[in-house]
């Protein structure tokens, strides 16, 4: 694989030299540059554009955001991170669809770091340059006019109900992966992890959720896609195999926050074939036609590596590392169906969302609606982790 090119943008020379003495102690093998201004870090972008990015907000000249829209307009391939200590979390919103994390300065320089190594390991498996490139594009996914009208209804009342709003949010991909996506940015500095709705909702606040729904604008989106159908279809999995996955997590006996965890990368696990769906529809339409006919998912995920050059487990999981969300949920969604790769014999999150689908997909399915041994996609895992039997209770006894 090439280097990894990443150009760092800041007016102080002391991030600059701070940035250079950690590179050198971590020996990332990337290939790095530095630039004063916008308008410098735009002349070596013409030089050689960077697969990475990383400015500040605030500089004499050029700001972060002007250099980000040039960057997005020039250079749509190219990741876009801020790091600034312009702490105006109003800018920050307005800056959403540009940058795909924020980093607060202080910053912890081992931290941003790691997230351009781990959001840069994932896109690199995408393949297709064409997938590359919407990915870095996409500032919202498809959400249903009836999800947007339910929210904006909830916050329109006078004392909205911060528990209502979450509650519509959980069941919804798109927004929920938005809602994530910023209160894990560093700007609200949370400082853990949130893998829960109800808690990042309540973090966020109604005035920032406010600020999300009306710059999201999802409805439109929604509106404009040709194929409101296989998104229907997608919608009702993704919910279902979440709820599956908080039924197994209470199962296994998780705490509450966990069970929270397991149900959002439930939620999250295929948001890689809205992506697809959405994106490249007559294209997915035909995979999707053949995911119906052909039982179990192995089949289907060898016909879009053919198609794509990857599939819909490592797209989703693309675009969550890039959005910055937890690297659990990341991972999870990665190997949803191959969970065995993180760990052969521990349940993670990923072997919960692989049982779960299978559940799901064997309730509709299969004759009976039961699942058998060998319908199994991952059965060496599953018996490994000692789950066989479980499994096969679990899918004899939807959950309500
Ligand atoms: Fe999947
Ligand atoms: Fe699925």
């Amino acid at each position: 694989m090439e280097k990894l090119n990443v150009l760092f943008v800041d007016d102080e020379e002391n991030l600059l030299h701070g940035l250079r003495r950690s590179l050198r102690r971590k020996a990332l093998g990337w290939e790095t540059r530095f630039a004063n201004s916008g308008e410098e870090a735009l002349n070596l972008m013409g030089e050689s554009p960077a697969d990475v990015i990383v400015t500040d907000m605030r500089m004499p000249g050029m700001n972060g955001v002007e250099l980000l829209k040039e960057v997005k307009a020039k250079y749509p391939k190219t990741v876009r991170f801020i790091l600034s200590g312009f702490s105006d979390k109003v800018l920050i919103l307005d800056s959403v669809g540009l940058c795909h994390q924020f980093f607060a300065k202080p910053c912890d320089i081992e931290q941003l770091l790691e997230a351009v190594n781990f959001s840069n390991s994932l896109y690199a498996q995408l393949g297709e340059e064409r997938l590359q490139k919407l990915i870095c594009e996409i500032k919202n996914l498809p959400t249903p006019p009836e999800t947007y009208m339910a929210i904006n209804k909830e916050l329109k009342k006078e004392e909205p109900s911060i528990e209502n709003v979450a509650e519509i949010i959980r069941k919804d991909a798109s927004i929920s992966a938005k809602v994530l996506q910023l209160v894990n940015s560093a700007f609200f500095g949370i400082g853990t992890e949130v893998t829960d709705i109800a808690q990042a909702s309540s973090l966020l606040g109604t005035e920032h959720l406010k600020s999300i729904i009306l710059m999201i604008g999802i409805a439109d989106e929604f509106s404009k896609s040709e194929n409101p159908a296989s998104l229907d279809a997608y919608r009702r999995h993704s919910l279902e195999v979440a709820t599956e996955c908080e039924h197994i997590a209470k199962e296994l006996g998780y705490k509450f926050n966990e069970v929270q965890t397991c149900f959002t990368a439930g939620l999250l696990h295929d948001i890689g074939k809205l992506v697809m769906l959405s994106h490249f529809k007559t294209k997915y339409s035909g995979i999707e036609a053949f995911r119906l006919q052909t039982p179990g998912t192995e089949a289907v995920q060898d016909l879009e590596s053919e198609v794509f050059g990857t599939n819909h487990a490592i797209v989703g999981a693309a675009l969550l590392a890039l959005w910055g969300l937890p690297p659990q949920v990341v991972n999870a969604v990665a190997h949803h169906h191959k969970p065995g790769k993180i760990s052969p014999q521990e349940i993670t999150l990923a072997t919960i969302i692989h049982v779960a689908n299978a559940v799901v997909w064997h309730r509709h399915h299969s004759e009976d609606g039961n699942l058998n041994e060998s319908d199994l996609i991952d059965p060496d895992h599953i018996s490994k982790c000692g789950l066989t039997d479980s499994v096969l209770g679990w899918s004899n006894t939807p959950n309500s």
